[in-house]
């Protein structure tokens, strides 16, 4: 006889709930909830002498969406702050450092004296909340707290609310966004991580569950069969500018440089204001269409007086009520041996 398996709910439920943070299990844990592109969880998580070692794992990364594997080593940051936060709630520290040598690498040496960060706490309640917002604005105080939060060494994040030049932004958003959606190795690579069910989310751990953007579940042969009929420049546009207009603002996470070891500490920066947004009960999702388009991109580093730093993530900012959770794999899948 068949038998059915936990739901979502039951299972998001069981994966988004406290470990200890004092094992090496419980640190990976907590990094593995990181954000990250396409939910492709390309990374490993190494026992070292000095602490843990965090790989890409290139089996995974998303060569059309993510040519440069920029996004890769950004995701590979928001994971190392998570291990960073979870180390201090144990009493450790965490000193992060970026290894250019073969395919480079996170390297975190832990040490005694950690002071425990209030960031922390949202981990487990930080989600990419991909619906329409309230439209309510942002009260200067959080923006300021934001901004602190998400300021690190080679990192920032530049918030913008003034809705003309939210309004510019948007249009980048657009021709970016039309220009992916019309490629269509683009879209066989985003498809390849949709998850069009609980029973497929479950399955894999990984990829982007159809509840968690809003949609409809679907049987898989079904919900491919919707994605090619109706992924199209029109309706994805469409989709993102209501949902930019809903929201109270923008965050623009930009760095230094432009080389892996920056495009990591983007990825914490990124984290730390998404978990400094979720303790305030502020919601996020990521656009970052324009900052994944060449041409796009070197046109909003211009738009925002960027100069030669790098505008590495968008994202919109505001508030909405929570949306279904993503999964991730068993932490067992993702520890080399
Ligand atoms: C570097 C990076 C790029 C991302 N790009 C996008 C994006 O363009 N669109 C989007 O909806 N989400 C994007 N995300 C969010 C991920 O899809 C999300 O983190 C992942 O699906 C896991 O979901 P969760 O963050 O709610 O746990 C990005 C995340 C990271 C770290």
């Amino acid at each position: 006889m068949l038998t059915r398996g936990p739901g979502h709910a039951a299972v998001a439920a069981a994966l988004w709930s406290p470990r200890d943070p004092a094992t090496f299990e419980g640190l990976v844990h907590y990094a593995t909830l990181a954000a990250n592109s396409h939910n492709a969880q390309a990374w490993r998580f190494r026992r070292t002498a000095e602490g843990v070692a965090i790989l890409p794992d290139l089996g995974r990364a998303l060569p059309v969406a993510d040519p440069d594997d920029h996004h890769l080593y950004a995701s590979m940051g928001c994971a190392a702050e998570n291990l960073a936060l979870a180390a201090g709630a144990a009493g450790r520290s965490a000193m992060l450092d970026f290894m250019p040598e073969g395919h480079g690498r996170v390297t975190v040496a832990l040490g005694r004296d950690g002071a425990p960060d209030p960031l922390f706490h949202a981990i487990l309640e930080r989600q990419c909340t991909r619906s329409i917002y309230d439209g309510r604005a942002v009260p200067a105080a959080d923006l300021a707290a934001l901004e602190a939060a998400a300021r690190i060494d080679g990192a920032e994040v530049m918030l913008i609310t003034d809705p003309a030049r939210i309004a510019q932004v948007l249009e980048l958003v657009l021709a970016a966004n039309a220009a992916q959606v019309a490629n269509p190795a683009f879209a066989a690579e985003l498809k390849s991580w949709l998850r069009f069910n609980a029973r497929a989310a479950i399955a894999a751990g990984d990829g982007l569950h159809s509840a968690a953007s809003g949609n409809p579940s679907l049987p898989g042969f079904l919900g491919r069969f919707m994605f090619d009929r109706f992924f199209n420049v029109a309706a994805e546009n469409d989709r993102y500018a209501r949902q930019l207009r809903s929201s109270a603002g923008l965050a623009v996470i930009h760095s230094a440089r432009n080389d892996a070891a920056h495009w990591v500490q983007a990825g914490r920066s990124c984290q730390r204001f998404a978990l400094q947004a979720t303790a305030l009960g502020i919601r996020h999702a990521h656009l970052n269409q324009p900052v994944e388009v060449a041409a796009t991109r070197a046109q909003l580093q211009s738009l925002l007086g960027l100069g030669d730093r790098r505008p590495d993530m968008l994202l919109r900012f505001g508030h909405a009520p929570p949306m279904p959770r993503s999964l991730r794999r068993p932490v067992a899948a993702v520890i080399d041996p």
